[in-house]
């Protein structure tokens, strides 16, 4: 990859020389646009269509490929605000564009009014239609008063630039006019537009985006010379408490050695100690048959001695293509016969490892907290970092513990309904 230099804030990188006027089909051309409200930069054949970069080189799998001839409509994303088909762009045509796709309408958490309205309305059954539907709705409502006053009969023909097999049309053409009928100040924006890291899928040489933050892509960027805190909405948070046997003041003596603090770490090594309170380390884990090698800076941007409380920034990304982002509080409080340990971390996942989904993310991220806070414990009442294997926790043991704990948590609800009936 060749990285584009002089970043103009929020916006793509600036090319620092003129493109040349023709390139052979095959050759590598860098590309620059900004998606979803994050610059990013590609070097990618001139062939490939931006779809493609969407989905392969960006991670952003939610604009989907159907026919691959602008007829099916479910690769549509806007194009500097309007409807464009994914799959007929080249994206070398895209440089210097505003594309948002599927990911920047908003999140599980905080849905545009449009997905909203397809959930309410049955509008997706399959779903492969329905990022498509999204963004070619969102086009047409998206003219201010105009685009919202549109007639509930003119929809049929409106909306037929997007096909869907499963549906019947009459779901998603009610949730359309439902938003409509709800919005007649005009459509609300995107929700999800925010910077962010964007990793893409296979890795290697070939993926290249880099996203506000920083976080690097493998193999040929090099690592980010700060740690930035994390933009947009995480894809999963973690609040973990421990009760620990140790006296606070050994507890924060261990958090507070960024030595030791590493070793309570399941699967991390501390490669190197940097100025500025910044580490370079590596951490691995295994899921199943992934395994993931993350290497990458965490830096300790605030710490509290008299309150022993300190926060963590961390960030790094894997020669397959993952990247991770981490905002990590911890706080050590004194309690009857020792510590609670709280840990409050943001993680914010793309590319491989973003499939694993926020759920499961979120539960192998608390077990890794717990047996952190048990390697602390340990070493504060011993002095010594021994408990925390050196190698990645069993991905087995993991899963075993979380498919109980979720029993565990299911049965007393289970056995509280019974018991009303
Ligand atoms: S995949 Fe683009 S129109 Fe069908
Ligand atoms: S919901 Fe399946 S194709 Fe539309």
């Amino acid at each position: 990859m060749t990285q584009l230099e002089d970043r103009t804030a929020g916006g793509p990188p600036r090319r620092p020389e003129p493109r040349p006027d023709r390139v052979a089909a095959g050759e590598l051309v860098e590309v620059a646009m900004t998606v979803n409200g994050t610059g990013v930069a590609v070097s990618v054949p001139a062939r490939v269509h931006l779809a493609d970069v969407l989905r392969d080189h960006l991670g952003l799998t939610g604009t989907h490929l159907g026919c691959e001839h602008g007829v099916c409509g479910m690769c549509t994303v806007l194009v500097d605000g309007a409807a464009a088909r994914a799959c007929l762009l080249f994206a070398v045509q895209c440089e210097g564009a505003e594309v948002v796709t599927v990911e920047g309408l908003g999140t599980p958490d905080d849905q545009h009014p449009l997905q909203q309205a397809f959930s309410a309305h049955h509008g997706l059954q399959c779903g492969f239609c329905t990022p498509g539907m999204l963004m070619s709705s969102y086009d047409l409502l998206d003219a201010g008063p105009d685009g919202t006053a549109i007639a509930p009969e003119e929809l049929p023909e409106q909306m037929s630039g997007v096909l869907c097999r499963c549906t019947g049309y009459r779901g998603i053409l009610a949730a359309v006019a439902d938003v409509a009928a709800h919005h007649p100040d005009g459509l609300p924006g995107p929700r999800n537009c925010a910077g962010r890291t964007l990793v893409g899928r296979g890795g290697g040489r070939s993926t290249a985006a880099r996203g506000e933050e920083g976080a690097p892509a493998p193999d040929d960027v090099a690592p980010p010379a700060e740690v930035r805190v994390p933009a947009g909405a995480p894809s999963a948070t973690v609040e973990v408490r421990s009760e620990l046997a140790a006296p606070v003041e050994q507890v924060w003596a261990v958090l507070d050695d960024f030595d030791r603090l590493a070793r309570c770490l399941p699967g991390a090594e501390l490669l190197e100690v940097l100025p500025g309170d910044r580490f370079r380390g590596r951490a691995t884990v295994a899921l199943g048959p992934v395994r993931l090698s993350f290497e990458g800076l965490a830096q300790v941007v605030e710490r509290e001695p008299a309150d022993h409380r300190m926060r963590v920034l961390a960030q790094g990304a894997d020669a397959g293509g993952s990247a991770t982002q981490a905002d990590i509080r911890l706080h050590a409080e004194p309690a009857p016969g020792g510590t609670v340990l709280r840990a409050d971390a943001e993680l914010f996942l793309s590319g491989r490892v973003a499939q694993f989904g926020r759920a499961l993310a979120g539960d192998v991220s608390r077990r890794l907290f717990e047996q952190f806070a048990a390697a602390v414990e340990e070493t504060a009442l011993t002095g010594r970092a021994t408990s925390v294997p050196a190698g990645p926790p069993s991905a087995l043991r993991l899963l075993v513990d979380l498919v109980r704990a979720r029993v565990r948590g299911f049965l007393p609800r289970s056995r509280g309904r019974g018991g009303n009936r």
